[in-house]
């Protein structure tokens, strides 16, 4: 087994990024200016963006966290959003998920302008990623995807499993690994809370690629030997000997798996990391208006 060192790439990357942004800084521009909007108080969701808030600072971003009560209206929010939307100072702009219920995902989304959207969630940057066309790409799958590249895992023509089918991760992921590219070029299953039986479909994956938010979900006696395994779980657990009370568990029981899995990502220190990387990569793309003029 070799690991899928998110940690590590992580680090390369962000290093290169703090390059780029002091090599802007030294020809006169400003920094990459990226806004988050946290409606509400969810441990998790509070958890994520104060890690976006210091990536950005280490990378040398600007960064502004909108905090607002659970009970602001619709109509605030999309005001805020407008106004963000005309402010030539900022380049990116994400309202973390999820939304207390009264608030609608899809009119937040769709009010984001897409050259700031750098979540890649908006329909235009959607339907640009499903036509292979240069746009933001949602931060979790992008991030794996740089995964595989710096690993120089060559996906073509193998069975890709997705497992999770959400708007956020497995939806995209799975529109990415069929795409006529590389990573990409594979055979996608995308299994789902319907799928009947999906232990028929990860057994005979060479990728699998776990999104269901369910710890220990991937068991060793579903995989292939010498599968690549892809943990996106992030099951928060309290517990009384990590520093923040909170101990993560991935959707893989990455110890029996990992003794049947040619590569595959720890948790933590495998995906998550990688999708904060990636949020930086698509803002400092929005700041280079590299997408869009
Ligand atoms: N909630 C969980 N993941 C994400 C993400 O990538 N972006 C936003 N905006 N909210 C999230």
């Amino acid at each position: 087994m070799q690991l899928l060192d998110g940690k590590k790439i992580a680090t390369e990357i962000k290093a290169e990024i703090s390059a780029e942004v002091a090599a802007m800084k030294a020809a006169g521009h400003r920094a990459p200016h990226l806004v988050a909007i946290l409606v509400g108080n969810d441990g998790a969701s509070e958890t994520y963006v104060n890690s976006k808030a210091r990536n950005c600072a280490e990378v040398g971003f600007e960064s502004t966290v909108l905090r607002y009560d659970n009970d602001i209206s619709e109509a605030f929010l999309l005001d805020k959003i407008t106004e963000i939307n005309n402010d030539p100072d900022i380049d990116g702009l994400i309202v973390q998920l999820p939304l207390p219920p009264h608030i609608s995902v899809t009119k937040v989304v769709e009010t984001i302008d897409y050259r700031k959207d750098v979540d890649g969630f908006h329909p235009v940057n959607i339907g640009r990623m499903n036509k292979n066309l240069p746009c933001y790409i949602s931060a979790t799958p992008n991030g794996i995807m740089m995964l595989l590249q710096r690993y120089q895992i060559e996906t073509a023509g193998m069975h890709c499993v997705v497992i999770g089918r959400s708007n956020i991760v497995g939806s995209p992921m799975s529109i990415l690994m069929a795409l006529n590219a590389e990573p990409g070029n594979c055979t996608v299953t995308l299994c789902h809370s319907k799928t009947p039986d999906i232990r028929k479909f990860t057994r005979d994956a060479d990728i699998l690629i776990v999104a269901i938010g369910k710890k220990n979900f991937l068991t060793a006696d579903m995989v292939k030997e010498g599968a690549i395994v892809v943990d996106v779980g992030m099951n928060r657990e309290v517990s009384d000997k990590t520093k923040n009370g909170f101990k993560l568990y991935g959707d893989v029981d990455f110890d029996e798996v990992s003794k049947k899995a040619a590569w595959i990502t720890p948790v933590p220190g495998g995906v998550g990391l990688m999708t904060i990387v990636s949020l930086l990569k698509n803002t400092l793309a929005a700041a280079k208006k590299e997408y869009y003029g």
